[in-house]
C-alpha cells in the first residue's frame, strides 16, 4: 500500500492500493477511536461498494449510518446537504464522529461540506471512486455545494482525515467517466510534470496506479504551498476557466473532463499567440488519442460572457493557466477585456 501524507491544515495520509476496500476498517482503527461513520453514497456506488465498507467498518468496531443519494451532478445541492445532515442528528452523530463519503466528485464534495459545517465542523474521510475525485477532488480540502448561480458557488476548504483509495474500484467505471478522469490526469503532467505527460501521452500503456500515486502527490505539493487558494493552486485550473465556460454553456451535456479537455487546447492556443512556444498540436494529439473532441462548439464571445461570471475572476481581471513548456505552466493575469481579444487572436 502506498501513502502520501498531505500536511496543511491537518495532516492526513492518502492510502493507495488495488484491490484494498474490505482493508478499510483496519486502516481507520489504526487512526481513529471508534465511533459513529456516517456513509454518504450515491445509488450507483452503495450498491457496489456499501456492503464491504460497512462490513469492514463494523467489524473494526465502528458504528455506521449510510445515506445514499442519486447519481450525478443534479444531486449536489443545499437540499441534500440538509437531508444528509438531519440524517446524522436522527443518527445522534457527534462532534467525536465522522462522515464517510464513498463515491465520485459530487459526493466527495458534498460530504465535505457537511462534515464542514456540521455541529461547525466534525472530521470525513474520502473514499474515491471515480479517476476525477481520486486524483483531484478527494485530495486538498475544497467542498462545495452547487446553486442555481453556478458550480460549487457555496462550500468551504475542510481537510479530510483520511483518503482511502482502492484503485480497482475504478474498474467498474463507465469508460465515459472513466475518460473525464484522464482529462485531470493530462492536466497534471502539462502543468508541473513534462515525465508524466511523456507517461500518460499514450493511453492504457502505462500502470495506472502508480500514475494516481504520482497525480495525488503533484497535488499534495500544490495543497502544502497554497492551501487557501490565493496563489500556485491556481494552475490546478489549468484548461478549467474555458472549461467552466463550455459545460456551462452546453447546460452541461458535456462532462466536465471533455470540456477541460477541450479548454487545455484552448489554452494552449492563447498562449501561443501571447508569444510563448506553441503546444497546441501535441496537446490536441494526446487528448484526441484518449478519445476527446477537441473543436470548441462556441465562439470567443459566447465564452467570453460566461467566463465573466467565473468564481476565479479578481474584480476585473481574469487570471489564465497557459503552457510555457509542457511540465511548466504560467498564472498570467490580465484584465477581463483582453482574455476576449486573445480568443479572437487565436481564432475562436
Ligand atoms: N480542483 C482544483 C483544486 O483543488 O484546487
Amino acid at each position: 500500500m502506498e501513502k502520501i501524507t498531505v500536511h496543511a491544515s491537518g495532516t492526513y495520509d492518502i492510502l493507495i492500493d488495488n484491490g484494498s476496500l474490505s482493508g478499510i476498517g483496519q486502516a481507520l482503527q489504526e487512526r481513529f477511536k471508534p465511533c459513529t461513520i456516517a456513509i454518504l453514497s450515491d445509488d450507483k456506488v452503495f450498491p457496489l461498494y456499501g456492503k464491504t465498507v460497512t462490513d469492514a467498518l463494523t467489524a473494526a468496531g465502528f458504528k455506521t449510518v449510510s445515506h445514499v443519494i442519486e447519481n450525478g451532478e443534479q444531486s449536489k445541492t443545499l437540499d441534500n446537504v440538509t437531508a444528509f445532515i438531519d440524517c446524522m442528528v436522527r443518527s445522534l452523530v457527534t462532534r467525536t464522529d465522522m462522515v464517510l463519503a464513498l463515491g465520485g466528485g459530487v459526493v466527495g464534495d458534498m460530504a465535505g461540506f457537511a462534515a464542514a459545517i456540521y455541529l461547525r465542523g466534525i472530521p470525513y474521510i474520502q473514499v474515491p471512486t471515480t479517476l476525477l475525485a481520486a486524483v483531484d477532488s478527494s485530495v486538498g480540502g475544497k467542498t462545495a455545494v452547487d446553486i442555481s448561480a453556478g458550480k460549487n458557488l457555496v462550500g468551504a476548504f475542510h481537510q479530510p482525515a483520511l483518503v482511502y483509495l482502492d484503485t480497482d474500484t475504478l474498474n467498474t467505471l463507465d469508460p465515459a467517466v472513466l475518460r473525464d478522469g484522464f482529462a485531470e490526469v493530462i492536466k497534471y503532467g502539462i502543468i508541473l510534470d513534462s515525465r508524466l505527460f511523456d507517461i500518460v501521452a499514450v493511453p492504457d500503456s502505462f500502470d495506472l496506479t502508480k500514475v494516481i500515486a504520482r497525480c495525488i502527490e503533484i497535488k499534495r505539493d500544490v495543497v502544502e504551498q497554497d492551501e487557501f487558494d490565493k496563489g500556485m493552486r491556481g494552475l490546478l485550473n489549468f484548461g478549467h476557466t474555458f472549461g467552466h465556460a463550455i459545460e456551462k454553456l452546453s447546460a452541461f451535456t458535456i462532462t466536465h473532463g471533455s470540456a477541460v479537455a477541450c479548454g487545455m487546447v484552448i489554452a494552449a492556443k492563447v498562449a501561443r499567440v501571447c508569444g510563448f512556444t506553441d503546444y497546441t498540436d501535441i496537446i490536441t494529439k494526446v487528448v484526441k488519442d484518449y478519445g476527446f473532441d477537441t473543436r470548441c462548439p462556441y465562439s470567443a464571445d459566447e465564452l467570453y460572457s460566461v467566463i465573466l461570471s467565473d468564481k476565479k475572476r479578481s474584480g476585473a481581471d481574469i487570471t489564465l493557466v497557459l503552457p510555457k513548456e509542457i511540465g511548466a505552466c504560467t498564472l498570467e493575469r490580465m484584465p477581463a477585456g483582453q482574455v476576449l481579444e486573445l480568443m479572437k487572436k487565436a481564432g475562436l
